[in-house]
């Protein structure tokens, strides 16, 4: 089978830049798919980051450090944008303009006006895919648990838990960077950084908070610099957000927990959902465990644990032995935006990349999580 390849520039050269070349490099691991991405341009704020790809990539055809040559390239039908958060509604909305598929990073957008300028922007391209990057959801536990949401296995909802807990940043003498400064990753601190991965299951579900109450937390408010000097860290490194959710038939209590600081954990992302008849939970931690609760009445209520293998959406060379990581994940969230795009914006896939009103709802949450906080009170969505 020969692949129809999708001629992909990406903007941003930086930690997930490096990491989409990777996956798109490893396209072999894939059977089935109709098509493949092949990176001809590269955009980033300096010229040094392109020798990875140069050395690593055969296909590269074009560099700049200014991103509109990328969108002014016909040749090029999609980008991967990695940049940091004020820069997405510009070269988002930009993209969008130009006539180019789109796989944005999230929050997409530095809060909700941005957001807002980034959705018009689709509505008037509906022609075109607009995805934003969730990649957890895609590992096989995580999977598991949204068949059961979609088959209505759990029967009434008692409560979902959702969060990551991501730890880079106990160590207070760990530098500061454009992640912990409100001018370039927002208001939203560690919400608008980590938030998307831990809704887009709960929004695929159709379980949306009606409202909440948010405690955010800065923890560490002064890092070294470059220079070593101590300069005012004011974004918030954790959030606990207590939401009323509903889903078609029941209300029940959410908890999202985002914490960049979080003793002992290092990129634990999970999900727990409790039901009158099923309950089941996964965590990145223990990548290959599915942990499952069915009710039955008259018998003992007993947690088991399940090894998974390596189950994926899109079906892979991988022995169904073998461990499924961080990067699978990428390549399968890759695979969707790419056949997305071969089969159409509006098609139904199996398990698709998060969408642009996905990154609305988010948004609206984080939006009022930060109204919740400062008032110290129950806000509505
Ligand atoms: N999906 C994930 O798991 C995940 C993980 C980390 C970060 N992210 C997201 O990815 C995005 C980028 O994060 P990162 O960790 O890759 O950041 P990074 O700092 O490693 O890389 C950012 C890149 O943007 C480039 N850049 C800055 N200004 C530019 C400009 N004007 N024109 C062109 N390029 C410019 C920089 O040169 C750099 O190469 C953010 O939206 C972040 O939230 C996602």
């Amino acid at each position: 089978m020969t692949r129809r390849k999708i001629r992909f520039g990406i903007i941003g050269c930086g930690l997930m830049g490096r990491e989409f070349a990777s996956a798109a490099a490893r396209w072999c691991h894939l059977l089935d798919l109709e098509v493949e991405p092949e990176i001809v341009a590269l955009c980033s704020g300096h010229e040094s980051s392109f020798e990875w790809f140069q050395k690593n990539l055969s296909t590269i055809e074009q560099t700049s450090t200014d991103y509109r040559e990328l969108l002014a390239n016909d040749s090029i039908e999609a980008i991967y944008c990695a940049v940091p958060h004020h820069l997405h509604e510009r070269m988002y909305v930009d993209t969008i303009e130009s006539g180019k598929h789109l796989l944005g990073e999230k929050p997409f957008g530095i809060d909700q006006k941005a957001n807002e300028a980034i959705l018009e922007a689709v509505e008037q391209r509906p022609e075109l895919v607009v995805r934003c990057t969730s990649q957890f959801p895609f590992y096989p536990g995580a999977q598991r648990i949204v068949d059961f949401g979609r088959m209505k296995k759990f029967g009434d909802l008692i409560e979902v838990e959702v969060g990551f807990l991501h730890s880079s940043d106990l160590n207070p003498d760990k530098p500061i960077n454009w992640k912990r400064v409100i001018a370039t990753n927002g208001e939203y601190g560690c919400m608008g950084d980590l938030g998307l991965h831990v809704l887009h299951v709960p929004f695929r579900l159709g379980w949306f908070p009606h409202n909440v109450r948010a405690i955010l937390s800065n923890i560490v408010p002064s890092r070294p610099n470059a220079e070593g000097e101590s300069v005012p860290c004011e974004t918030w490194d954790n959030a606990t957000l207590l939401c009323e959710t509903a889903s078609d038939s029941s209300s029940f209590p959410m908890t999202v927990r985002i914490q960049r600081i979080a003793p002992g954990e290092m990129n634990s992302w999970y999900l727990s959902v409790k039901g009158t008849q099923l309950s089941a939970r996964f965590s990145t931690k223990h990548p290959r465990t599915l942990e499952t609760m069915p009710y039955v009445s008259g018998e003992a209520q007993t947690w088991r644990s399940e090894d998974l293998g390596s189950t994926s959406v899109y079906r892979s060379i991988t022995g169904g032995i073998f461990e499924f990581g961080f990067s699978d994940s990428i390549l399968q969230m890759i695979a969707a935006f790419c056949d997305q795009i071969n089969r159409g914006p509006k098609a139904e896939l199996p398990f698709g990349c998060a969408t642009p009103e996905e990154s609305r709802l988010q948004h609206s949450l984080f939006t009022a999580a930060l109204e919740s906080h400062h008032e110290k009170k129950v806000v509505a969505l």
